[in-house]
């Protein structure tokens, strides 16, 4: 069942900036889903809207079956945002910070609730100091806290990694993982490819305003995945062969490498001829593989040329 239903969804700011136009999009309940897009595409305003923190120019948001609208507090309520811009007080403890979050939404005081998710931040050891003393990550982590704070079914991540460290990053990948088991909703913005590929159910891509595509992440990679084919090299080139020219491969780790990229579902690969071909020039090479192309190479060529699939 559908948890999250959007329609027609456009924003056009004050300014005349058309941010978001004609979004369409339906979020399953307990999915994990990856709203992929470059600076200025509209990520921001969409989760925004959805929020009730941006007014839509036009279009209709349906939580759980309500219009957002309609029933502001109560759908308000089931949602958890963790914005992309850090803002709290400087100077409250952060034990409280998570209090005065929870009981806004109305909830009642649960302070074994609280502090097992003080916990699982790694900020238990922390609830008494003020906000102004954590660092960075940590403050990421309390924002992360706050918005869990009235046990929402939907928590919207706005870029959750940009600029923490890898090992924090692991730690809010876990932690995203953990929600799921129970049932959360999770919808994150992110311009780390690699993050949307490790948590993913599913993949958004917009750009211009305009969600260009939405897919299964492992049908994405199946559909639009190109195959790079590596040979490592016996002996370093330094330009590649004219005889090789029609393959158009390239030259990586320093000639060490011939790299050629290939439509894996094309009926000529072009991979056995390129061997032929190498071979045939004396060309010795000691290993070779082939990798999927990420849904890095996928988003680059996608949002390069904005089409649509
Ligand atoms: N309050 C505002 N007033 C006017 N224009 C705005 C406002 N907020 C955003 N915009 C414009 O709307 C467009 C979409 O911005 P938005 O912040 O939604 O993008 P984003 O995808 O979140 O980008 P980023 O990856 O940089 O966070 C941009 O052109 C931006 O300049
Ligand atoms: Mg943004």
């Amino acid at each position: 069942m559908s948890i999250l239903e959007i329609s027609g969804l456009a924003k056009v700011y004050a300014s005349g900036t058309v941010a978001l136009s004609d979004i369409d999009l339906t979020i399953q309940r307990g999915e994990i889903f990856a709203l992929l897009g470059p600076n200025g595409a509209g990520k921001t305003t969409m989760i925004g809207i959805i929020c009730g923190l941006v007014t839509p120019t036009r279009g209709t948001v349906i939580v759980d079956g309500k219009d957002f609208r309609q029933s502001y507090r109560k759908v308000r309520r089931k949602i958890g945002l963790v914005p992309q811009e850090l803002h709290t007080d400087a100077f409250e403890k952060v034990i409280d910070t998570i209090r005065f979050s929870r009981a806004l939404f109305g909830k009642a005081a649960n302070p074994a609730f609280i502090e097992e998710l003080l916990r699982d931040l790694t900020l238990w050891d922390k609830r008494d100091a003020q906000v102004q003393e954590l660092s960075g990550g940590m403050k990421r982590r309390l924002m992360i806290a706050k918005a869990l704070s009235h046990e929402p079914d939907i928590l919207f991540l706005d870029e959750p990694t940009a600029g923490v460290d890898v090992e924090l990053r692991r730690d809010m990948w876990r932690m995203v993982r953990r929600l799921r088991e129970r049932g959360v909703t999770i919808i994150l913005t992110t311009h780390y490819i690699e993050e949307a590929e490790e948590m993913a159910d599913r993949v958004g891509v917009i750009t211009g305003g305009k969600l260009i595509l939405v897919e299964e992440k492992q049908v994405l990679m199946r559909k639009l995945g190109r195959k790079r084919l590596t040979l490592n090299l016996d002996t370093p080139l330094t330009a590649i062969p004219v005889e090789l020219a029609e393959w158009r491969p390239e030259l990586a780790a320093e000639g060490h490498e011939l790299v050629y990229e290939f439509d894996a579902r094309a009926e000529k690969t072009g991979v056995p001829s390129l061997l032929r071909r190498v071979s045939d020039l004396g060309i010795g090479f000691s290993d070779l593989n082939t990798r999927q192309s990420s849904l890095e190479d996928i988003f680059v060529e996608l949002v390069h040329n904005g089409q649509t699939a």
